[in-house]
């Protein structure tokens, strides 16, 4: 890595305090198509470039000590695209799940998945499950890759399994909280991400996350994904760090409560 990059990458990191690092960092990995047109090549060239994105940002996660980085890779409304860029899509995945199951093991990541998978072309799914089987073992960061989802497919399907269970008698319908909802999410072991991330300028959620997103940080770039790297994720984890969550309540409540603890 040159040098002044590097300056500038531990310049930003230095700015990045350890006690606010966010758990869970989710990221809309927008712009491809663009960045390929402004490179005057195919859609799929930007596909291609956004791999590498992928790499330098969860290296840049578990550096931080970020445990659940989830990327958004493909939505139920994206088989709307052409069959070419969906056929290539497809490929690239099970191309690279099994190109970076080696780099996943040697940084001690863990992958999962998200997303109504039964419906992936089965050389993806085979590719899919076999690198979730071979890092299982992981346990510095998981990574989950959100692939044919949606959240209105995910939320359709936990009240279907809640109204089943409620109507064989094995839940009490007074006994339905948001504790339940969340169990029967795709999410159910992961908390909720304190930061969302959207690269390529567009402000919108895209059908991601909705209830896990109901009270993250929102972080917005212009940068499309393949130019996004490791030191536009620090420049996210600053901004997310100097926000003020308040969770309903106001400032000066929250200044109270820290000056208590201390
Ligand atoms: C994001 O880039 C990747 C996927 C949705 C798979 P896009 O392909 O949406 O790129 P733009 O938005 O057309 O530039
Ligand atoms: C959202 O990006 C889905 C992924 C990043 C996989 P899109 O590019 O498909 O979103 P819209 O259609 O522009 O909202
Ligand atoms: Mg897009």
């Amino acid at each position: 890595m040159p040098v002044v990059l590097n300056k500038v990458l531990k310049e930003l990191k230095s700015q990045i305090v350890s006690n606010n690092i966010p758990v869970h960092v989710a990221v809309v990995m927008d712009g491809n198509g663009r960045w390929a047109k402004q490179h005057g090549k195919p859609r799929v060239f930007g596909h291609k470039n956004g791999v590498k994105s992928i790499r330098d940002v969860s290296e840049a996660a578990a550096e931080l000590g970020i445990k659940y980085l989830t990327l958004y890779a493909f939505s139920t409304e994206n088989w709307n695209r052409p069959a070419l860029e969906v056929n290539a899509l497809m490929t690239l995945l099970v191309e690279t799940i099994r190109k970076e199951v080696a780099t996943l093991n040697k940084n001690n990541i863990r992958l999962q998945a998200i997303g109504d998978i039964s419906r992936l072309p089965e050389k993806s799914r085979k590719a899919l499950a076999k690198a979730i089987e071979d890092t299982a073992q992981n346990n510095m960061m998981t990574m989950v890759l959100a692939l044919n989802y949606s959240s209105k497919w995910e939320l359709t399907k936990a009240v279907i399994d809640i109204a089943k269970q409620v109507k064989e008698n094995k839940l009490d319908l007074g006994s339905i909280d948001e504790s339940v909802i969340t169990r029967h999410l795709a999410t159910k072991d992961i908390p909720d991400p304190e930061l969302l991330i959207r690269t390529s300028g567009e402000l919108r959620l895209s059908n991601f996350l909705l209830w896990q997103l109901a009270y993250s940080e929102l972080y917005f770039t212009d940068t499309y994904w393949p130019d996004f790297n490791k030191e536009e994720f620090f420049k996210a984890i600053i901004s997310y760090q100097s926000r003020e969550r308040r969770f309903g309540k106001t400032s000066e409540q929250l200044i109270s409560n820290t000056s208590n603890i201390n």
